[in-house]
């Protein structure tokens, strides 16, 4: 399975206790962007090797690599030493995110190679997270792109607060200042959507070394600084990581013995001491920290990327994914927010589907409840949207399946980041960034009833369960769920069932067959039928219900054990054959779009409860056999 990716690069934590050395400069961390042949992999074999970073040994190696692969005569290709893996040598794009290191006499810097390649913008969102500043690569030739626009909005959206506009390949056009003074204009025009502090553009030649680190004589008009002068001089955040509250997100519990019970974490921000009290975001229940545990032995404080083991001077109850935080500066803690998400799946985002979040060490069950725009990427305008396709960045409101303690990203850009993954891939399929939470959310509460649903379903007799009927149009779904529907009225149990067809006329009127109606529909249904099942009802559902998630969503939604999943596992040519209300010959026909097994998919449930097939008989016997299951469960009474 492909691990999930995160949003704070473990590789940049490491990489600062490196041999960078040189302590009492400061350190610039920055991202290059740009399209695949913009340049951005010379551009920093450039910077790394005008810095005399590079070693002997690595120069010999850049050289033979050079006569191999390289592109530019009997020059060294200096964005050779840069592409790490020889497949992309070959393919010529940057597939990952990596990160350089170098130093001048100034500074110190570690750069996050990020992708050009459109679908690998998840990789700039991964790099970008802890860049002080982002170098837009602009091909002099090509000028301001869409991508270029992509860039700068995600940079801006992540609160990178410098940019540099390296427009590059200069040479290519004659070093020619009016080139240069319309990419300028054409950026600035766009600049109203972008928050940055500030923006430089500088016309480079990366290739031959213009104004990268030394003034180039071929374009006296250019009075700015050089790229290099530029990166030494840009000022820095003032307020780091550490200056902030403390955010200790917990990533797991360290009880090796019953006399030692730690909680060992990454520090997010902020710095705590021995002593200090804290609180547990989600409950507020405080302790004192007694010990700051290390590897090297104890501390007496510790402050943000610190990676330590903190124990409390009383046993309260805290768990993997908790934030312990200091009681005068607590995060915000609610189940409704809104935030931007920067959508890096070939699969569309649908609404309503149960994706899960991580955020910091902590994972929960998500949904978009709302896409409020989608942001154009010609125009930079808010468009409304139904979905978000790979690459697109949008606004929506989120909810969570349980409260959870976040800051807005403006204030943390830790704690109030996220990212989504695909509960069947484990596949990332966004990043998330929190602007704000949702106050209805924390001023609906839910009515504890004084009849409940387990002295409705006693007035019964029964115990309630959802039967979850799922197959193909034509399968047999509401003829065999019907029977079982009479089979236990006559038993005397108190039934209801929800067909695809009956509900669609009403409660799912608005609903038609996109993969997003067909979520939706879903989730009302889910919803409905987790209320008859309040009600004390064995309910019924026959809905083709084509999607893994939407069906995990409708079992996660009641206890477990009231979910049975049937998977009514007729063969498209039989439901074909049969074709009951001549749907499948208009879909044919072309005349129906998204037909189930025709144009839409159909996900086969992988482990359902019973599997009903022809083998079993005809619909008269598959009832039986759902029946004969429900009394073996002690479902239905014998
Ligand atoms: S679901 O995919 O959202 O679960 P649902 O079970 O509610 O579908 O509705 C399916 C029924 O709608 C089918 O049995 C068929 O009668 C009808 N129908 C009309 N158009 C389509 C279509 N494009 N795909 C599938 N079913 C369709």
């Amino acid at each position: 399975m492909a691990e999930p990716l995160t949003l704070a690069p473990e590789a940049v934590r490491s990489a600062r206790s490196l041999a960078l050395g040189d302590a009492d400069k400061s350190l610039l961390r920055f991202i290059t962007c740009g399209s695949v042949d913009d340049g951005k992999s010379t551009l920093i074999g450039r910077l790394l090797y005008d810095s005399k970073r590079l070693f002997e040994d690595q120069i010999a190696a850049l050289e033979k690599d050079s006569r191999r692969f390289g592109t530019v005569g009997d020059d060294m290709d200096l964005a050779l030493l840069v592409d790490g893996l020889e497949a992309e040598r070959e393919q010529g794009i940057t597939i990952d995110v990596a990160y350089r290191f170098f130093a001048t006499e100034k500074r110190k810097f570690i750069v996050a190679d990020t992708p050009g390649h459109e679908q690998y913008t998840r990789n700039m969102a991964t790099g970008a997270s802890t860049a002080d500043l982002a170098v837009l690569l602009i091909d002099a030739r090509k000028g301001i792109l869409p991508q270029t626009r992509r860039h700068a909005t995600i940079a801006s959206l992540l609160g990178i607060r410098h940019v540099v506009l390296a427009i590059n390949k200069i040479d290519l056009v004659g070093f020619d200042r009016s080139v240069y003074d319309a990419i300028v204009a054409a950026f600035d025009a766009d600049a109203g959507n972008y928050t940055f502090s500030s923006r430089v553009a500088i016309p480079i030649s990366a290739r031959f070394g213009d104004n990268v680190s030394s003034q180039s004589p071929a374009m006296p008009w250019y009075r700015g600084p050089t790229l290099i002068e530029h990166l030494e001089g840009v000022e820095l955040a003032a307020d780091g990581a550490a200056a902030k509250p403390l955010r200790f997100p917990v990533q797991w519990v360290n009880r090796p013995d019953l006399s030692f019970r730690g909680y060992a974490g990454t520090i997010a921000a902020g710095a705590v001491r021995c002593g200090d009290e804290v609180v547990v975001a989600r409950t507020g229940q405080a302790a004192r920290v007694e010990r700051i545990v290390t590897h090297d032995g104890d501390l007496a404080s510790a402050e943000a990327e610190a990676a330590v083991t903190l124990t409390l001077d009383r046993e309260i109850d805290v768990s993997r994914g908790d934030l312990l935080v200091p009681s005068d500066a607590r995060p915000e803690v609610a189940d409704q927010f809104a935030a931007h998400l920067i959508w890096m799946a070939d699969e569309p985002m649908l609404p309503g589907r149960p994706y899960l979040m991580k955020i910091g060490t902590r994972i929960v069950g998500a949904a978009v409840t709302e896409l409020k725009h989608r942001v154009e990427m010609d125009t930079l305008k808010p468009l409304a949207a139904k979905t978000l396709a790979l690459n697109d960045i949008g606004f929506a409101n989120l909810s969570t399946a349980e409260p959870i303690a976040f800051d807005a990203y403006d204030d943390n850009r830790t704690t109030g980041a996220f990212i989504l993954i695909d509960r069947f891939t484990n596949q990332t399929v966004a990043a998330g960034l929190i602007r704000f939470g949702l106050r209805r959310a924390t001023n609906i509460h839910r009515q504890a009833l004084a009849v409940d649903k387990a002295s409705r379903a006693g007035a019964k007799g029964q115990k309630p369960a959802v039967l979850w009927f799922t197959g193909l149009s034509g399968a047999g779904k509401s003829t065999i769920a019907n029977l079982v529907e009479q089979k236990l009225h006559l038993a005397g149990r108190h039934t209801y069932l929800l067909d695809g067809d009956n509900v669609r006329h009403g409660l799912n009127r608005d609903l038609g067959f996109t993969d997003a109606d067909r979520v939706e529909n879903i989730r009302r249904v889910a919803e409905t039928a987790k209320l008859f099942v309040d009600a004390g009802l064995i309910v019924l559902a026959s809905f083709i219900s084509p999607f893994r998630s939407e069906r995990q969503l409708a079992r996660d939604l009641v206890e477990a054990g009231e979910f049975v999943e049937i998977f009514v596992d007729t063969p498209l040519e039989t439901a074909e054959a049969r074709d009951p209300k001549g749907l499948y010959r208009k879909a044919r026909e072309g005349k129906i779009r998204n037909f189930t097994g025709i144009d839409s998919p159909y996900e086969r449930p992988e482990d359902p409860e019973l599997r009903l097939s022809a083998e079993d008989g005809d619909a008269e016997a598959q009832a039986d056999r759902v029946v004969a299951y429900l009394v073996a469960r002690g479902i239905v009474p014998r």
